[in-house]
């Protein structure tokens, strides 16, 4: 038997290792039926549910008026979760905010960009950041809730707020107090000197000089820089917002603490949030339409997961919500077929996350999320299609808690950044060139198919571990990403950067000297100018070496590009193109720096990536892997574990090589055969 510290990763909330099975509950809904609370905790241990989220919309029912708290039933849902088993993931209310609270202070609500507040009552989430009471109030309550529950023995960590953010622009309010706090954030960024940002910000461009820090307001959309710094200002005032709740946690309780990251995850900078968890989570809800766009959807939440992994540090972290059938907001709310449930939460599971957890337990009998899927819909019989699949998964995730804990092995990085993103939808033009999370997605793809591990980082991350690291339409520049990437190639990595990269720094300004700005020297190269290629235009490819494969060509866009010190690996070639360099690479320490000056088709990239993991000494985590099957590796010291899994209707057959067994049945294996939408978690040794 392993010690408990062979773990790759101490476990994610406090006790045995194991895999998280569980999800939101809300039995504030359902307290006028005790006879439903008294089944809940029964049903999730007959459903092999370990944890709950407990009180995300509560804070009504835990103080229905000013200072008057209300414990007793939250009391009883902890100590009935505890007698089962059941783990509580407790949240700070946050998220939704007292009627008299609002009532009494409207400006709590947050103000449109059309400068309307919100009603009292309206919509969830998406609180004024900044409004004194609104923190106040907030910190009064989690501050007692904390304190009352710190050492209740049901208690595995804290759940803070939900989904920051919420929906729409929710990220920004647009109050006069917080537009005076992001005029004092810019006086103290731009040290009080307003001719700075005069200049900064380029606001010589049709007479738009400020000349008081009062005329600083955001939405001019001909400033760019304005509403650039306005999301990085909101992007603080949420972190600042999740550090007040932390801090009232923290005041008399140790347990971890995470919030639930979703959608895009462009919202707000969710690295204004690192440092602050234990560990990040994320919300999946892909959109499963019977169709070939399935697949898209299994890797898209791959993706999304490979992101909440990297924004982590890489550590585990925790699938928080899920559905484990439709949730009716989907266009087409169809029924999830059978094995698509249970691959979706393995696919999270396989990217890193210790669980599998739900929205959520329990439908409530009304408000409008009454039919949107949940393991009990409403006070109906739990004798259920998805209650038994549910079951399954959590017999299947105890199984797997020696998969707890355990690293995701990712020798390959692929850059997607929330500036960039913000910068690209903020700036004018390029309106039909790739966005930066597509053209991340479309990178990141490959590496998938191949079975090859690949981490989602934004710029600011520490790259000198990858051996390969992909900067797709990484528009704007950090400060110090130039010089991470060079690092990075010096201790070794390939590091390859496309064309739509590089374009803006900090102040979002054209980079200096022309494009690729500071990354000229390592590239050894300068662009000059970008062409938009129609949709069903393509520019022939020169490629004496194969790089690209059979039948590559330039889309979408090319870049006409001058080498001063790289060698051209590829060209393009027609009348207009008489040989612009398009593929070039630039040795540099231990790796090189490679340029991509065109758009290309997803089998070129496809072929590019295998050609440059090649090179990068990377290998599947599996050899001899038939096409369709992905494959993904966790590792503790004293083994590894490959989730293989089929997302298409057509079953399909790996051969192993020896030493692998069923994680699940023991059973060793030579080969598997996957029906449709199978899933299978092997598990072996360390070759020796
Ligand atoms: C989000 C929220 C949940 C719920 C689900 C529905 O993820 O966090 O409260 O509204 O959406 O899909
Ligand atoms: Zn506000």
């Amino acid at each position: 038997m392993p010690h408990m510290t062979d773990r790759a990763h101490p476990a994610i909330v406090p006790g045995p290792y194991r895999m998280l099975h569980g999800g939101d509950y809300n039995p504030e809904q359902w307290l006028h039926r005790p006879e439903v609370l008294a089944e809940d905790p029964v049903l999730m241990r007959k459903a092999g549910v370990n944890q709950a989220s407990v009180g995300i919309f509560a804070w009504a029912a835990i103080e229905p008026e000013r200072d008057r708290f209300e414990f007793a039933w939250l009391d009883g849902v902890m100590d009935r979760l505890h007698a089962q088993g059941v783990g509580v993931l407790l949240a700070t209310p946050t998220a939704a905010r007292p009627r008299w609270l609002a009532e009494a202070h409207p400006e709590v609500m947050q103000t449109r960009a059309d400068g309307r507040r919100q009603a009292p009552g309206e919509w969830r989430h998406n609180p004024c950041w900044s409004s004194p009471v609104m923190r106040e109030r907030s910190a009064v309550v989690i501050d007692r809730l904390a304190k009352r529950y710190a050492g209740h023995p049901a208690l595995l960590g804290w759940h803070i707020n939900n989904e920051y953010g919420g929906a729409a622009d929710g990220a920004r309010c647009h109050c006069d107090t917080c537009v005076a706090g992001f005029r004092r954030w810019l006086q103290q960024r731009y040290d009080g000197d307003l001719e700075r940002l005069n200049r900064a910000w380029w606001t010589g461009f049709w007479s738009h000089q400020y000349q008081s820090w009062e005329q600083i307001r955001p939405g001019d959309a001909t400033i760019e820089a304005l509403n650039l710094n306005w999301h990085r200002y909101s992007s603080a005032q949420i972190a600042g917002f999740c550090a007040l709740e932390i801090a009232a946690v923290r005041r008399h309780s140790a347990a971890p603490v995470t919030t639930n990251l979703h959608g895009g995850l462009d919202q707000y900078d969710i690295r204004a949030l690192a440092g602050q968890l234990d560990f990040p989570s994320y919300d999946s809800y892909p959109e499963m339409h019977g169709s070939p766009g399935d697949r898209d959807q299994v890797h898209h939440h791959a993706w999304l997961g490979a992101a909440t992994r990297g924004f982590g540090g890489g550590k585990p972290w925790l699938l928080m919500e899920s559905c484990p059938s439709v949730p009716q907001y989907h266009r087409l709310p169809r029924m999830k077929r059978a094995g698509v449930h249970r691959l979706l939460s393995l696919s999270m599971v396989a990217e890193g996350s210790d669980g599998v957890c739900y929205f959520q337990w329990r439908a409530g009998r009304g408000g409008m999320e009454k039919l949107h899927g949940a393991v009990l819909m409403q006070d109906a019989p739990h004798d259920s299609r998805v209650f038994r699949e549910v079951a399954v998964l959590g017999r299947d995730l105890a199984g797997l808690s020696a998969m707890a804990g355990a690293a995701t092995p990712s020798p390959a990085a692929v850059v997607w950044d929330v500036e960039s993103e913000w910068a690209r939808n903020l700036n004018s033009g390029l309106s039909n060139l790739p966005r930066p999370r597509a053209a991340a997605v479309a990178w990141h793809r490959p590496l998938w198919e191949a079975g090859i591990g690949a981490d989602v980082v934004d710029a600011t991350a520490d790259l000198a571990a990858y051996r390969l690291v992909v900067v797709p339409c990484v528009f704007l520049l950090r400060p110090g990403f130039a010089e991470r990437l060079q690092a990075a190639a010096n201790a070794g990595a390939q590091v390859l950067v496309d064309g739509l990269s590089a374009w803006v720094d900090h102040d979002f300004g054209c980079v200096g000297g022309g494009r690729p700005g500071p990354l000229r020297g390592a590239l050894g190269l300068r662009a000059e100018e970008v062409d938009h290629l129609r949709e069903d235009e393509s520019v022939p490819v020169e490629d004496p070496a194969g790089w690209l494969g059979a039948g590559a060509a330039a889309v979408q866009w090319a870049d006409r590009v001058h080498v001063a010190d790289a060698e051209v690996l590829a060209r393009l070639r027609d009348r207009f193109y008489d040989g612009t360099p398009l593929l070039t690479r630039k040795r540099l320490g231990a790796g090189a720096m490679w340029y991509l000056a065109s758009g290309l088709r997803p089998e070129t990239r496809a072929h590019l990536m295998h050609r440059l993991c090649t090179e990068a000494g990377i290998a599947p985590c599996l050899p001899g892997l038939p096409a369709g099957v992905i494959a993904r590796e966790r590792t503790q010291p004293d083994r590894r574990f490959i989730t293989l899994m089929n997302p298409s209707d057509a079953p399909a057959s790996v051969s192993l090589p020896t030493g692998w067994t069923d994680a699940l049945t023991g059973a060793p294996l030579a080969r598997v055969d996957l029906a449709g939408w199978d899933v299978r978690v092997l598990s072996g040794g360390w070759p020796s």
